[in-house]
Formats: C-alpha cells, sequence, structure tokens
C-alpha cells in the first residue's frame, strides 16, 4: 500500500468527466486500497480516484473518518438514483485546503454502484453520509463544492483563495 499525493485545485485533473470503470481486476483493488490509506492520513471522510489523479468513476466514502469500519464504502461507477431534502452545512475538500463553506445537500440520498467485484449493490445515505456521497459523485463529474456556492459566498471564497496563492507565492 502506498499513500497517494492528493491534487489540489486548481489542477486540471479535478475538472475532469472521469470515465466508467469497465475492468475490475488487481490494480483497481490496489488503487482503491491506496485510496483508503491516502484518505485516512489525510484525514478525510471521502476520495475520488481524480483527486490522485486517475480520470475513473472511483470514490471512497467514510464519514466516521477511519472510526467505524463499517461507515466505509468503494463506490465504483456510483450513481444517484433518488435524494430527498436540503440542508446546509459545513464541507470541506481535500483538494481545496483552508476553504470551508456552507454548502446545500440533500438530507437522503440513494445510489446504485458497483463494488471492486463489479457487483452492483444499493446503498443509502443521510445527513453526512448523503453530503459525502453527493460531494465524492460531484468529483467524478469534474464538479467541486465551490462552484455550488451562491452568490456573495461564492465572490469570498474566490478572494480568499487569491489572497492565498498570493501568500504562497510570497513565501516562494
Ligand atoms: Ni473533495
Amino acid at each position: 500500500m502506498a499513500l497517494l499525493p492528493i491534487k489540489i485545485h486548481p489542477d486540471p485533473v479535478l475538472r475532469v468527466k472521469c470515465a466508467t470503470v469497465e475492468t475490475f481486476d488487481g490494480d483497481l483493488k490496489r488503487l482503491a486500497e491506496d485510496k483508503i490509506q491516502t484518505m485516512n492520513a489525510a484525514p478525510g471522510v471521502g476520495l475520488a480516484a481524480c483527486q490522485v489523479g486517475h480520470e475513473i468513476r472511483l470514490a471512497i466514502v467514510d464519514p466516521s473518518a477511519g472510526e467505524d469500519p463499517t461507515a466505509l464504502h468503494v463506490l465504483v461507477n456510483p450513481e444517484i438514483v433518488e435524494d430527498r431534502g436540503r440542508v446546509i452545512d459545513d464541507e470541506g475538500c481535500l483538494s481545496i485546503p483552508g476553504i470551508t463553506e456552507k454548502v446545500a445537500r440533500p438530507t437522503y440520498v440513494k445510489i446504485e454502484a458497483q463494488n471492486l467485484e463489479g457487483e452492483t449493490f444499493v446503498l443509502e445515505g443521510e445527513e453526512l453520509m448523503a453530503r459525502v456521497i453527493c460531494h465524492e459523485v460531484d468529483h467524478l463529474n469534474g464538479v467541486l463544492f465551490i462552484d455550488r456556492l451562491a452568490g456573495l459566498r461564492k465572490e469570498r471564497v474566490k478572494r480568499k483563495m487569491k489572497r492565498m496563492a498570493r501568500d504562497q507565492e510570497a513565501v516562494g
């Protein structure tokens, strides 16, 4: 297993619409293992393959951040098939360090996905799990949470990211 470097916004790989996984082999399993380790080390509650440079529809979700093994799910080719409700809460992203903003998400989602063997399963999530699933499915479509901010929030985040980039340059 290996820790993988996490791609940081505005890396163009974060804007790619990722390809459907068609081959369920040992390489896919190894990538999933590495991603789990990388997510836990971060630590994070979700990680999409594009965030470590692989443009495929594979994501890991674990709203327990490594505390509860039953909360960990590997999602291959996930599709949201049902969603309900709306809740606004704080959200961040390992690829956009230092930014946390309120984002509206469904309170409930139901997805269909495949596991690492290529078998289809259904997963339901509420509250944080629903949020993490939506965030990761967005990643697979090249969408970032900052895209979902409304008006003033979006402007504020843009300014903050510019400032952070400038500070980085100043440091070297
Ligand atoms: Ni993210």
